[in-house]
């Protein structure tokens, strides 16, 4: 097939709302042809403004021949019976992040779309924020030597005022404080520099407010290849993104202007070695428009998905690990199913 991708946006909340939002910038590649969420009232003037069919039932879109893949912005722990249902109906998935709370559960769903030949995108567009993909080729090209270590920090208070009752501050749909809404993002980053992870060791606090799930997180992470990565996170302070990466050859720090739900560009700071440290601004751009074009362009064919299938296993993997050290004050393993097949047969 030619033409933009048809997709479902499973889920109007506040992320499938920034979805909707920025794919109108993106005519050419992906159209929403249907939306589905269960608080119909929320929603209907919305998609009624934008033409858009919208439904409580999630298995209308599954049934939609015009439907060829479902971008789910649904709470997470639906994420992995959502992914297995897309794929009976044949349908390519995009899934928000984390794409499951266990690595059985990631490498289950990852397998299912290999072995049925489906795309598999994922929220992770800060792989798309220009100095992240700069950072990211020039370690691919060696630039910056060997990767010996990372620090980032992500962190908001955008939580703290929702009810308590809200699935995003409950302990079983989001633990360890912010690591599945800001931290996963910065683990993705270092598995993508560092390869799988050995072990973590995580420390989760409720220092400032009375979320559930705590609001301050730190997790040091030791890499099997070598290579150490800290990873913290608040839900209770202002807004900071910073990722910064050490490597024998040069250093890059990459500070986000402002949160990704409306991007202001970046500050990147970075030496070589026997050069200057030197600052630059960078102008701002779209990641997550950037991601779900990807996303529709691996589906038509014309480029590869980026996040591999170990990535997205090795990201979970991590994750689990990262909950389990929070409960223990231990340091864990990280653990990764055997025996799954999670590359597509050529
Ligand atoms: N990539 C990013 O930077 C980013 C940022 C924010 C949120 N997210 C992710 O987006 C997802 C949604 O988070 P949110 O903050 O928008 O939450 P939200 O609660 O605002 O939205 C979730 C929506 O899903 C709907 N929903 C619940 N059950 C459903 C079902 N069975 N079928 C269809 N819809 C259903 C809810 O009614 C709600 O409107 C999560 O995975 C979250 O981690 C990603």
């Amino acid at each position: 097939m030619s033409g933009p991708l048809n997709i479902a946006l499973v889920g109007l909340g506040w992320w499938g709302q920034k979805m909707l939002s920025v794919l109108e910038a993106a005519p050419e590649d992906i159209k929403v042809v249907r939306a589905i969420e269960p608080n119909l009232d929320g929603v209907r003037a919305l998609c009624e403004g934008k033409g858009i069919p919208v439904s409580a039932d999630y298995a209308d879109a599954l049934a939609d021949p015009a439907v060829e893949a479902v971008v789910l912005a649904t709470p997470h722990s639906l994420h992995t019976a959502q992914i297995a249902e897309a794929v009976k109906a044949g349908k390519h998935i995009f899934c928000e992040k984390p794409l499951a709370l266990t690595a059985e559960e990631a490498t289950r769903s990852v397998a299912l779309c290999a072995e049925a030949g489906l795309v598999l995108g994922m929220g992770h567009e800060r792989r798309w924020e220009p100095p992240i993909a700069d950072m990211l080729t020039r370690a691919d090209a060696g630039e910056l030597g060997r990767i010996q270590q990372i620090e980032a920090n992500f962190s908001h208070d955008k939580f703290v005022s929702l009810d308590k009752s809200n699935w995003r501050v409950k302990s079983t749909e989001a633990p360890a404080g912010g690591m599945t809404a800001t931290g996963i993002h910065l683990l993705d980053l270092s598995v993508r520099l560092l390869g799988a992870a050995e072990s973590v060791l995580c420390i989760c606090e409720q220092l400032s407010s009375d979320l559930p799930q705590g609001d301050t997180v730190a997790a040091y992470v030791k890499f099997a290849g070598g290579g150490t990565s800290y990873v913290s996170a608040s839900l209770s302070n202002p807004f900071m993104s910073r990722f910064t990466v050490y490597g024998s050859k040069g250093w890059i720090d990459i500070r986000d202007k402002a949160h990704v739900e409306a991007p202001d560009g970046w500050i990147v700071t970075s030496a070589m070695a026997g050069g200057p440290i030197e600052t630059v601004e960078i102008g701002k751009a779209e990641p997550v428009k950037d991601n779900l074009v990807s996303f529709a362009r691996a589906v038509r064919g014309m480029e590869a998905y980026p996040i591999t299938a170990d990535h997205l296993v090795d990201n979970i993997a991590l994750l689990e690990a990262v909950f389990r050290s929070a409960k223990s004050g231990a340091i864990e393993k990280v653990a990764r199913p055997a025996g799954q097949k999670l590359e597509k047969a050529s």
